[in-house]
């Protein structure tokens, strides 16, 4: 590949004709089967740079969800093959034993000016707080919409981290974003504020304020959700009776508890329905991704989001999850599918879209941590492997019907399905 610089400054064919001529294909066939009416095109082309085409990922409904007493067809967008149906199903089996029942704990988002400072720390801390009102007075025209709708700014402290690296200090801002993810408007801010605090302390205070930024770690803005039940509500599961099956959902929980490897992956099956239902509802999934891993590893060492109880008669699964999620700003009300998928979830606000996502990672996770106690995961996962090889290998309607049958009880691989399909 040659080097290109200007590449945002081309128009969407000629980069496509630059990318053809780099690879040597004409790809203009293939990425224009991708392309919607302009309309449509132009919104999506406007949310990042470089767009040449769209990239189809499957949108899909998880019905029967249960959750604070309203029922619920969640859409999600995902690839794996196995997710949406291990998410229909954990929602299936707790909408006849109570469903989910959620608590939001907290809805604080956070966002920092990292500073060095190397003179006397209280002189700085004084006059921080003899400007402060002023610095809130010009803050006004930026943060009044938002305290309109009941949010805004909480506090303002000013951190001394000198213990962990030499010099090292924070303004800490603590925000109310109501309905909104908030990233914008809590950069906007402290952008603001780092300048305002240059303009009018610098001359007297040699601070160097180094970054300005919202935190992704969201550890005050925390979603509590539950799914329990009667053990014996439990009835026999895949084969277990229900003792059985809640002493060895515990044992798993408990693996995740203290091995990291297991824990990763059970936190992966989390994520698994949390990223498909945030990105169905154009919210960053990659933020929700961070501070989940961080909040896991709160303790100091890693471990398993969920757990699962049993107390005296009960089988309690539960989880706290944090989130910054928005049910209006970014894309949310953009992108065609988003603004669909917020209908489909009857319009929650993001407080309710904190408890629907945290569920459906509930839901995910007690489906997968069922299968692996019972009966392991490849049995429901090779029923879609299956169909995504014989999909690649072209197999006709009457082949399906005969390989579904055939592999009901054999092992599935590319290589044996190919020599079924000879
Ligand atoms: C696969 O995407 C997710 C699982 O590995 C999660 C788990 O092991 O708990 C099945």
């Amino acid at each position: 590949m040659e080097q290109i610089s200007g590449f945002s400054r081309l128009s969407k064919g000629q980069k496509i004709h630059w990318l053809c001529k780099q690879m040597n294909l004409d790809l203009s066939k293939l990425l224009d089967q991708y392309k919607f009416d302009p309309s449509v095109q132009k919104i999506l082309d406007e949310f990042t740079e470089n767009s040449i085409s769209n990239f189809p990922l499957p949108y899909s409904i998880a019905p029967n969800f249960l959750i604070d007493e309203k029922i619920y067809c969640v859409p999600m967008v995902i690839e794996e093959s196995s997710v949406v149906a291990a998410a229909s199903h954990g929602a299936k089996f707790w909408m006849t034993r109570g469903g989910f029942t959620t608590q939001i704990l907290g809805t604080t988002k956070r966002g920092h000016l990292h500073f060095f400072y190397r003179d006397d720390f209280s002189k700085l801390n004084l006059a921080f707080e003899e400007i402060k009102p002023k610095l809130l007075d010009s803050l006004k025209p930026l943060i009044s919409n938002m305290e309109k709708r009941g949010g805004g700014i909480k506090s303002i402290k000013l951190l001394d981290r000198t213990d962990e690296a030499p010099h090292f200090y924070q303004w800490e801002f603590d925000f109310e974003t109501c309905d909104a993810m908030g990233a914008n408007f809590i950069n906007s801010v402290l952008e603001f504020c780092a300048q305002y605090l240059k303009d009018h302390l610098k001359n007297n205070f040699d601070f160097d304020i180094i970054l300005s930024i919202l935190t992704n770690y969201t550890p005050q803005s925390v979603v509590e959700v539950t799914a329990q039940c009667r053990m014996s509500e439990l009835g026999s599961v895949d084969g277990c009776s229900a003792m059985e099956f809640a002493e060895r959902m515990l044992a798993a929980s408990q693996i995740a508890q203290v091995d990291i490897s297991r824990a990763v992956t059970h936190n992966k099956g989390i994520m698994n329905g949390v990223d498909a239902v945030v990105m169905a509802t154009g919210n960053d999934y990659r933020a929700v991704e961070a501070s989940a891993h961080a909040f896991a590893a709160r303790s100091g060492k890693y471990q398993g989001l969920s757990k699962v109880i049993l107390e005296e008669d009960k089988f309690i699964f539960q989880m706290q999850l944090p989130l910054a999620l928005g049910t209006v700003g970014g894309i949310t009300g953009l992108h065609p599918l988003t603004k669909l998928s917020l209908q489909i979830l009857k319009n929650p606000n993001a407080k309710e879209l904190m408890s629907i996502v945290a569920s459906v990672g509930l839901a995910q996770n007690f489906s997968a941590m069922r299968s692996l106690v019972t009966t392991g995961i490849q049995k429901g996962h090779m029923k879609m492997h299956l169909l995504n090889i014989l999909q690649q290998l072209g197999a006709n309607e009457k082949q399906i019907i005969a390989a579904k049958q055939y592999f009901k009880d054999r092992v599935v691989s590319f290589q044996s399905v190919r020599e079924f399909l000879l």
